[in-house]
């Protein structure tokens, strides 16, 4: 099976430590409790679906072609070190006084349910998830204006993150595009879409509720709380409506995470992330 992931690209783990050495504000997001809550919420969740993601992946990667069992590889080792650093940085989420528990149930419950269903179907929400951080990650380095004001340490993690997730954006695809190799188009095309859907109704309710959980612990609670998250996360700087055509693409017929080349964004996150 042909794939446009790009023939020179190549997958590398960047074994990086951050924060290990400086204290980490309880609203390390330029003071603003919103947009920490944002990204605590989503952060609490990666431990678990990284290795998740890696899990459903590994499960099919029987007979892919070498190229992408190499590159199947070169995901896991990077999905690996994301939840190393991940784990690290929800640390200091709880030293700062977090209660991430009902977090965490709430992400249990999640893969306690997609783990009753057929591997493929782990396989179908793990791309789906792959391209939401892929599409994520792309403006997360696209605009300076999201991680504006963040304490230096995090929003370098957060950037180093944001470029191993689209360097192995199609990963997850590809070895999707294998397994279903004998399907109908239309078959593959009404499964990958269904997921996408339900996946993505998760996503917001449980970032949403997991982020309330939060600002609820910092006495931010009844409508202007959710006015205000609202504002943070649709309007300004708003990236939940930024990735929208990202997202509206997963469904178009023919689609592939590498029919958009955005690999520029790595180069000039990394020269950054060196500077
Ligand atoms: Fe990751
Ligand atoms: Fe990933």
């Amino acid at each position: 099976m042909s794939s446009p992931t790009p023939p020179d690209l190549v997958i590398h783990p960047r074994d990086r430590r951050f924060g290990r050495e400086t204290p980490q504000r309880r609203w390390w997001h330029g003071g603003d409790p919103y947009l920490t809550a944002l990204y605590n919420a989503m952060s609490v969740t990666f431990p678990k679906g990284e290795a998740f993601f890696v899990e459903s992946v590994r499960t099919f990667r029987d007979g892919v072609p070498p190229r992408l069992a190499d590159e199947t590889a070169a995901f896991t080792r990077q999905e690996v070190v994301h939840s190393r650093e991940h784990l690290a940085f929800n640390k200091r989420v709880s030293e700062a006084g977090y209660d991430v528990s009902g977090l965490h149930r709430a992400v249990d419950a999640r893969l306690a349910y997609v783990r009753t269903k057929r591997p493929i179907a782990s396989l179908a929400a793990t791309m789906a998830l792959e391209h939401f951080t892929a599409i994520l990650a792309h403006e997360l380095l696209s605009d300076p204006r999201h991680l504006a004001g963040a304490d230096p340490e995090a929003a370098a993690m957060w950037r180093w993150h944001a470029c191993e997730e689209i360097e192995h954006k199609g990963v997850a695809h590809d070895v999707w595009l294998h397994a279903t190799r004998d399907w109908p188009r239309a078959r593959r095309w009404f499964v990958k879409s269904f997921v996408m859907l339900f996946v993505t109704r998760n996503f917001l309710k449980d970032r949403t509720l997991g982020a309330l959980d939060l600002l609820a612990q910092d006495g931010l609670r009844g409508p202007r709380a959710w006015g205000r998250l609202f504002h943070a996360a649709f309007i300004k700087p708003g990236m939940m409506r930024r990735i929208l055509g990202g997202w509206a693409a997963y469904f178009l017929p023919g689609f592939h995470p590498w029919n958009h080349d955005n690999r520029d964004l790595i180069a000039t996150a990394e020269f950054e992330l060196r500077a």
